[in-house]
């Protein structure tokens, strides 16, 4: 128990939520990208999920993880400030200094925070809009999708938090694979260059979505 409230536990913990959340955000992005394909491939697809009955063991592991991540890197955050009210006289440079993106980790995360609220209002808690394609009604999310990215505001939004979102799994998918252990001067440049190819894809694979919908549509 001591583990977990010391902060090399907490920052593990952390760390391995985060990666959870980077696998659902992959997935998420991959079954979106049906976008692209055509509104019956769409919106079967999230029929199929949201009508298995696995998906709520599926949905509170995610909150779990989610507020887990948030709650614990706060816990971390806030112990970090106090921790450093004293300020160092000498910043670090070099391979030692800590980077922009890296150090403004948990803003990233509290504005990641707001979109995934707000997210959800629009889309899952969104305009309930049905269609049938002969097997019965079932949601059709993807006239919802097009509705909100036909507003370049949700468009410019979305973008914006998207790159966020790069930015964010780009540093914490590599810190999260360090502080679990994997530091090793021939691994660690491995990881952080797969780390942001990762953040690379899921930010374009997401990014394409809204400037589809809203240029193509
Ligand atoms: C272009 C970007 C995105 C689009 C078009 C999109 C679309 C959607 C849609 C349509 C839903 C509702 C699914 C349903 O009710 O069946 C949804 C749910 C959700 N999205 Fe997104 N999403 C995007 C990006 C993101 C990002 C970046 C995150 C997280 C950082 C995210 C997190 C979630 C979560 C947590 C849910 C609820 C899942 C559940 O309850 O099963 N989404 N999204």
């Amino acid at each position: 128990m001591n583990f977990w409230k010391s902060t090399i536990g907490q920052k593990q913990l952390v760390g391995l939520a985060g990666l959870a959340l980077a696998g659902f955000v992959l997935t998420h992005m991959l079954g979106n990208l049906l976008i692209l394909v055509g509104p019956r491939a769409y919106n079967e697809y999230s029929h199929a999920l949201v009508s298995n009955p696995l998906i709520y063991a599926a949905e509170v592991g995610l909150l779990v993880f989610f507020l887990g991540h948030v709650i614990v890197a706060m816990t971390l955050q806030k112990r970090n400030w106090k921790s450093r009210e004293v300020k160092y006289a000498v910043s670090a440079s070099g391979d030692k200094a800590t980077s922009p993106a890296k150090k403004s980790l948990w803003a990233q995360g509290m504005i990641i925070l707001i979109f995934v609220v707000l997210h959800l209002i629009t889309m899952k808690y969104g305009e309930y809009y049905t269609v049938n394609y002969g097997q019965g009604e079932i949601r059709d999310l993807h006239r919802l999708v097009v509705d909100v990215f036909h507003q370049p505001g949700y468009v410019i939004w979305y973008v914006i938090c998207l790159v966020l979102l790069g930015i964010h799994l780009s540093h914490g998918v590599a810190s999260s694979f360090q502080t679990l252990g994997f530091n090793h001067p021939k691994y660690t440049p491995k990881i952080k260059l797969g780390s942001c190819l990762f953040a690379a894809v899921v930010t374009a694979g997401f990014v394409v979505q809204p400037i589809y919908v809203y240029f193509l549509m």
